[in-house]
């Protein structure tokens, strides 16, 4: 199997599996407890059909959109992960460059393995960081600082990660960041040399947004649900979300909001997006999609605050149920993680342009011309 074969987002997560170590594949790929939820993101889509028009003049489709004060060439974006020097050595700059060609945000995380400063020296394309509250106030405001100086268009405060999700293939693979190698999981390292090469001889693992104030994770191995629950600040609460977002004085979004009620709240305290998200089902398992949140916080606060719809995209045609819900765009990590650990910057650019070409495909077998053409109207449920 090679890059060429891979046709869907099915296909780079094969090619994934064939390429990683299992306990990085199963980092990626799995979630919570018994991966209800992260099945269901995806499964939502399919109790909602689409109802589509004819005879429009399509030959032109515009499906341009401006989320937090950058337009981007499509209404999908690419959402902030942990650890990706991990699952390709390319990491971050692979994800970052792609997200440019297609014009579209690349977000980036707090356990990034590449810098905050040197994402911002390689672009000026939509940057979204993924600020997670840690207790150690210095270094919080410290990742402030760096987007800021670096100029990161957007701050994301992730809101479902109070403690860490119970993700048992971890428990069972033993990973950790950094990796750690044990008599156990040594033997599935040693099947990819492939990985174990780049990984031993290239640019030392290490997470430098956070390394300058803690060792976990870099130097010290700890599994990232335990990262968490250690780490971060159980007392966040909405005075405190409010208080960063003064701190950080530009577009806002909080990662991880579900209920309308919180919706709400998030305009109330001056949010620019929320991220309606499960964190792709690797934290509360038992909750609901994305998607099937979409349309109720549409009603209750379309028109004031953005409405991203993250999680269980895999197609063209679900961003286009997303949006036709009231989503304002859509992003997803698994969509171009798997293409990442397959093959680097150009695994990613085929899986967006994958996903770009069923968009335009899809919006012109729908008879949409702009994103202002797609509605509720659109949408049936069964
Ligand atoms: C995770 C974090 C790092 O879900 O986003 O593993």
């Amino acid at each position: 199997m090679r890059l060429t074969d891979c046709h869907n987002i099915d296909d780079f997560r094969a090619l994934a599996k064939r390429r990683l170590p299992w306990p990085v594949f199963d980092y990626i790929d799995g979630a919570g407890d018994d991966e209800v939820t992260r099945r269901r993101n995806r499964a939502a889509f399919d109790d909602c059909d689409l109802v589509p028009r004819v005879l429009a003049g399509v030959e032109n489709v515009d499906m341009s959109v401006t989320v937090m004060g950058r337009r981007m060439a499509m209404p999908l974006f690419l959402s902030p992960t942990a650890l990706q020097r991990l699952f390709h050595w390319q990491g971050e700059r692979a994800v970052v460059r792609a997200a440019e060609r297609f014009g579209i945000y690349a977000g980036i995380s707090s356990l990034a393995t590449v810098s905050i400063a040197e994402v911002g020296a390689m672009t000026s394309a939509p940057k979204l960081f993924q600020l997670y509250v840690h207790k150690d106030e210095g270094l919080n405001a410290a990742m402030i600082d760096a987007c800021k100086a670096a100029q990161f268009d957007a701050l994301a405060l992730t809101v479902d990660t109070i403690v860490g999700g119970n993700r048992e293939r971890c428990l069972r693979s033993g990973f950790t960041s950094p990796p750690r190698f044990t008599a156990r999981n040594a033997l599935s390292y040693a099947a990819k040399p492939g990985w174990g090469l780049n990984y031993l001889f290239r640019e030392p693992f290490s997470l430098p947004n956070l390394a300058t104030h803690v060792a976990e994770g870099s130097s010290v191995p700890k599994s990232v649900a335990d990262y968490f629950t250690t780490m971060l600040d159980q007392s966040l609460d909405w005075k405190r979300a409010e208080a960063i977002r003064k701190q950080w004085d530009g577009p806002f979004c909080l990662k991880g909001v579900m209920a309308v009620e919180d919706a709400r709240r998030a305009v109330d305290i001056g949010a620019t997006a929320i991220m309606v998200s499960n964190h792709g089902g690797r934290q509360l398992d038992g909750g609901r999609a994305p998607f099937d949140a979409i349309a109720e916080i549409a009603d209750a606060v379309g028109g004031q605050i953005e409405i991203i719809c993250d999680g269980g995209i895999t197609r063209g045609t679900h961003v286009i149920k997303a949006l036709s819900a009231g989503a304002t765009a859509c992003s997803g990590g698994r969509l171009y993680l798997y293409a990442l650990a397959a093959a680097g910057q150009a695994g990613v650019e085929r899986a967006v342009s994958l996903l770009e070409a069923e968009l335009v495909r899809g919006m012109k077998l729908m008879g949409a011309r702009s994103i202002a053409d797609l509605s509720g109207d659109n949408l049936r449920w069964r």
